[in-house]
């Protein structure tokens, strides 16, 4: 067997079949369903306190959009008749990039953090007005309210100390009285795929499905038919947990060798963060089966993380019939190839993006069939973030599966990009909650 066939068969598995998707899709379902009853899952099913909006929620408002290092401010005038206007936004880090400060780091408090952050609102204040707050908290928090959540578990980047089990809400309105900001009132706390969700349905009563696919991962959805909660509300999934997946060896590989190993498996598997990583464990592991390019520059791609997502898109950006793009990064690391070589890497990339996505429409496909079995309504899935945005083959290869395997019913599930919708939406869950 030659190499480029070896490689070939070494990624085969990473082309999921309809019937794969299908039966993970039922899998899915079920341990959304499993969750919900109380028997357990891998799945968080986290209520929101919050249903879908009306499109005449008014005011205005101040969001903060804490999704990871990035951290954005807006101001947001919703205007009713399913109009919203944002008036003014910024967006600051909590990682200086001159390492003068770096508030994710384990020796930071949640209390230093949302001091820093509350730092920041001065520019979007005064004193002779009262500003509701919306505030997104893209990370797995226990809920008992709209306006209260425990946080259960850092994820992404963030380990900031002391955080996991407080009230986030508590914290971030001691740190606004610690500055005498008693004009600026937290009105709400969401997750951000609630957030996209929330601002789709304000334009459009379709939307009943929100989802991240970007650093992180995550679903959410409109619940109307669950025992468990008196009123029909959006659930945060965290399906970025789900862990009933078709592991490779480098996704063990990449697991075992994380922070959290056992955790957020399919979020390893299809978020920003970590397709770049999953690239580079492929390509190391296939140079030191000496089946691509020459074994000594092997230390070149040891390094862990030093792939982004979108070298992995810059890669198959490449159409030229040389790959001359290719050539030159690999050329860049000091490193010689050949075509097979360069489409070697270019096959990786691919398999690793359209995976991901194909992933991820098996987990919409899961949610449609929970919420509407027999297939009778429309529905918009509301989706943010780089991956989608950016990633090539991704979003192409997501729209290609849900229509692949639902056939005929895929003409009732729209795809929308909702851009900017986790912050919007805390000011929508902010008039909601007022
Ligand atoms: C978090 C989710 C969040 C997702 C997208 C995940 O790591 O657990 O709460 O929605 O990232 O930001």
């Amino acid at each position: 067997m030659d190499c480029s066939q070896a490689l070939a068969n070494k990624l085969r598995t990473f082309m999921l079949s309809k019937s794969q998707i299908t039966d993970l899709a039922e899998c899915f379902r079920k341990s959304m369903l499993g969750q919900l009853d109380g028997s357990g899952s891998s799945l968080k099913m986290l209520p929101s306190f919050l249903d879908q909006p009306t499109g005449e929620e008014r005011g205005r408002y101040i969001a903060v959009d804490f999704g990871g290092s990035k951290i954005r401010l807006l101001n947001v005038h919703l205007k009713g008749h399913r109009e919203y206007e944002i008036t003014k936004e910024q967006t600051f880090l909590l990682k200086d990039p001159g390492n003068k400060y770096n508030f994710t780091t384990e020796s930071t408090t949640g209390s230093e953090l949302f001091a820093f952050i509350v730092s920041q609102i001065a520019d979007f204040i005064d004193d002779s007005s009262i500003y509701p707050l919306g505030h997104t908290f893209s990370f797995p928090t226990l809920q008992r309210s709209a306006n209260d959540a425990i946080l259960i578990k850092w994820t992404k980047e963030i380990k900031t100390s002391g955080m996991e089990g407080l009230n986030v809400t508590d914290v971030f309105k001691a740190a606004l009285l610690a500055r005498n900001y008693h004009q600026v009132i937290p009105k709400v706390i969401i997750n951000d795929t609630t957030g996209t969700l929330l601002t789709a349905a304000y334009r459009d009563s379709n939307a009943d499905i929100g989802s991240i696919c970007g650093t992180g991962h995550n679903t959410c959805y409109c619940e109307s038919n669950c025992a468990a909660y008196t009123k029909s509300q959006i659930i945060n999934i965290e399906s970025g947990n789900f862990n009933e997946l078709p592991y490779t060896e480098y996704d063990n590989l990449l697991d075992m060798n994380s922070n959290t190993p056992g955790e957020q498996r399919l979020e390893k598997m299809v978020g920003g963060k970590y397709i770049g990583e999953l690239f580079r464990i492929i390509v190391e592991s296939f140079m030191k089966g000496k089946l691509l390019f020459n074994a000594s520059q092997l230390d070149t791609f040891s390094k862990p993380y030093f792939i982004s997502s979108q070298q992995v898109s810059i890669i198959l950006e490449d159409f030229s019939p040389d790959l001359n793009g290719i050539k030159n990064w690999l050329t860049s690391m000091d490193i010689d190839s050949l075509l097979e070589d360069r489409l070697a890497i270019r096959l990786i990339s691919s398999r690793t993006a359209m995976r991901a996505a194909q992933l991820v429409a098996a987990t919409y496909i899961g949610i449609l069939t929970h919420i509407d079995s027999g297939f009778l309504n429309q529905h918009i899935i509301a989706v943010d973030g780089s991956v989608y945005e950016h990633l090539t083959l991704f979003a192409d290869t997501l729209r290609a599966t849900l229509n692949c395997v639902l056939g005929n019913r895929a003409r009732l599930v729209a795809l929308k990009l909702t851009k900017d919708g986790s912050g919007i939406g805390a000011v929508i869950g902010a008039a909601m909650n007022t």
